[in-house]
């Protein structure tokens, strides 16, 4: 490959090659392993996309169970919960995330990652995403000014995660709809954030710390921050009434509009097609304050769907514009739904991991030179 033939923001680069997940952004299609993200989240369970996205096929039942039980152990190790205990209440949940993953290994799974051991880092990698929720509803409940909860290995993931946020069992309506959030980003390719745990794996750091390094790169406005953006956007505008004036005024003055538009996707985001429906229930269901935000973000989404296209642009809802809405739904707070995506994308993330080792290179790419001419250091001068 020549020097020149760089691109701004790697735009276009085929960086690697995975098996893991594609995308077609005309026709508005994101695969796992060959299959649908829409029929997956109707037809297969959370735990069965977890295994399709880590191992590579959908899992039978006994597999399923398998992994349940490898998911069971969320208690965090000690170091991790003594830092939760110190930190700053008002750190950040991702930053809080990023300090904290490198200290919820077994000390199995701390040592640097041996190439053709994928059993005993696939196992690292479950035992890490187990306890990420722990994390997060341990630090919900902290900076609320209460004690974290114990996890209860004999619920689901999701289940326990909404307990240990509220105190209360969730119903089996929110599981739901969390499990399908969660399902619907938990894998995109080379995203900025996959990327980058792509990159420290390939050092063969511990896996941890490559998570870690994803949780890094998500925490930027650009790539996690949506949902909460899109969130706040909804409250701010207030009610459906109001959305073609301030769509109007937005675009008028070239304001981003959070949740619209992707780098990859020229239609509708499949993944937010599918939310869409989804959240309207969960608002009706949970009542006449939620159908409300609801309601004003569909308005904003088909007013500026509307707007674009009278101006040629192809800009559409992308998987955050509603997002944030299920998850305020569900009791969280806005700045702990990116948490909320990091739960989810370290499935995809340890995935990607698993996937450079099994065939391993050191990632190394070349930088095109834009400096100074050779030129040299002038002599010191006698005095
Ligand atoms: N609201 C208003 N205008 C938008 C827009 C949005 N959300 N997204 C793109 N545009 C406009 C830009 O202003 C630009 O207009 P111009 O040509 O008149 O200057 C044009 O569309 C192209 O925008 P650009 O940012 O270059 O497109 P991109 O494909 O590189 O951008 C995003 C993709 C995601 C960065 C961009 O759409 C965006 O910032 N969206 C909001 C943030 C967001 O939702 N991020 C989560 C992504 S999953």
């Amino acid at each position: 490959m020549s020097e020149a033939s760089w691109t701004k923001g790697m735009a276009g680069v085929v960086a690697d090659a995975t098996a893991i997940s594609s995308i077609d952004g005309e026709r508005g299609e994101l695969r796992y392993r060959g299959y649908l993200i829409a029929e997956l989240v109707e037809r297969a369970s959370f735990l069965e996309v977890v295994g399709l996205v880590v191992d590579g096929e959908l899992p039978g039942p006994t597999d399923v169970a398998a992994l349940e039980g490898a998911l069971a152990d969320r208690a965090l190790p000690a170091a991790a919960q003594d830092v939760l205990a110190r930190l700053p209440r008002d750190t950040h949940p991702m930053t809080v995330l990023a300090v904290v993953l490198p200290l919820l290994d077994d000390a199995a799974s701390k040592e640097r990652p041996r190439l053709g051991a994928r059993p005993a880092q696939r196992a690292a990698l479950l035992a890490l995403a187990a306890r990420l929720p722990t994390v997060v509803a341990a630090w919900t409940r902290l900076r609320r000014g209460l004690a974290p909860l114990a996890p209860d290995p004999a619920l689901p993931l999701h289940a326990d995660f909404l307990r240990m946020t509220r105190g209360a069992a969730p119903d089996a309506r929110e599981v739901a709809v969390l499990d399908a959030t969660q399902a619907l980003q938990m894998e995109h390719g080379f995203n900025a954030s996959t990327f980058a745990v792509r990159t420290v794996a390939s050092t063969l750091a511990p896996l941890s710390e490559s998570l870690a390094a994803g949780v890094a790169a998500l925490h930027g406005p650009l790539h996690g921050g949506a949902d909460e953006a899109a969130y706040r956007m909804a409250l701010e505008v207030g009610g459906p009434e109001a959305a073609l004036a301030w769509v109007d005024a937005a675009l008028a003055r070239k304001h981003k509009i959070m949740g619209l538009g992707h780098r990859e996707y020229r239609v509708v985001d499949p993944r937010a097609l599918v939310l869409r429906p989804m959240a309207l229930d969960l608002a009706r269901a949970l009542g006449p304050a939620h159908v409300r935000v609801l309601e004003t973000l569909a308005a904003i989404d088909d007013h500026a769907a509307a707007r674009f296209a009278a101006q040629g642009k192809r800009i559409r809802a992308n998987v955050d514009f509603y997002k944030g809405a299920v998850f305020a739904a569900l009791g969280l707070e806005p700045d702990c739904f990116t948490a909320l995506f990091a739960m989810s994308r370290a499935f995809g993330w340890g995935a990607h991991a698993l996937e450079l080792w099994d065939d391993h290179a050191l990632y190394r790419p070349r930088a095109a030179y834009r400096g100074a001419p050779p030129r040299e250091v002038p002599r010191p001068t006698m005095v």
